[in-house]
């Protein structure tokens, strides 16, 4: 464990030249997705900071103030924070920021969201498991080519069809090439979700 820009964080490297960057959900910490990071690609580099903003003591990447209603102030603010926690520890550890892949699960994948519509060029790849849409930014060029998979669970209480649905949509029209998958599953992640993300990276 290191901090680099006051983010905590873990970085495995790796014997290839990708890099996943690892965004935990709501109560997890650096330490949470490091095992699916493996399991998705055993060969990549790994780079797992801990979100800042506590919620009764849990980890978050940043602050709600309901269940599904964000900040959206510090959403921007954290947006930022983390885009350039993203770009010094690329130069830090000599990644290569073209071969950056975000996993974001839940909280962890709402910021990626939000990193790929405010921030294009940041995270050319993304696996968002069990994402909402985390803002809608005022303007919307079609700037980013990031390629986008969207894992949903079908009967996911948190995270609606509709919201998958609006998601894609809104990344689509911000320029990223988007998959979404729904599995069957809940706001947790499932033998199938992995599956579908391993497949997906493949054809990278
Ligand atoms: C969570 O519990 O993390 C929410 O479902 C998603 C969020 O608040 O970003």
């Amino acid at each position: 464990m290191s901090t680099l820009l006051d983010f905590v964080h873990e970085f495995v490297p790796g014997s290839s030249p990708r890099t996943l960057l690892l965004l935990h959900g709501t109560g997890g910490n650096e330490r949470d997705l490091l095992a699916l990071g493996q399991s998705l690609d055993p060969a990549a580099a790994l780079l797992s900071p801990r979100g800042r903003v506590l919620e009764n003591g849990m980890p978050r990447f940043f602050r709600r103030l309901a269940e599904g209603v964000f900040d959206l102030d510090d959403l921007k603010t954290r947006t930022d924070e983390l885009a350039r926690f993203v770009v010094a520890a690329t130069e830090q550890y000599r990644l290569d920021p073209a071969q950056l892949i975000a996993v974001g699960y839940s909280n962890g994948a709402n910021i990626a969201a939000s990193i790929l519509l405010l921030r294009p060029g940041i995270l050319p790849r993304a696996i968002l498991f069990r994402a909402m849409v985390p803002l809608v930014p005022e303007q919307l060029s079609a700037e980013n080519k990031a390629d986008v998979l969207i894992a949903e669970g079908e009967r996911d209480p948190i995270v609606s069809r509709d919201e998958a649905h609006r998601l894609a949509a809104l990344l689509r029209q911000a320029g990223a090439q988007v998959t979404l998958h729904f599995a069957r599953a809940d706001h947790s992640l499932s033998t199938q979700d992995i599956d579908v993300a391993q497949r997906w990276l493949a054809q990278f």
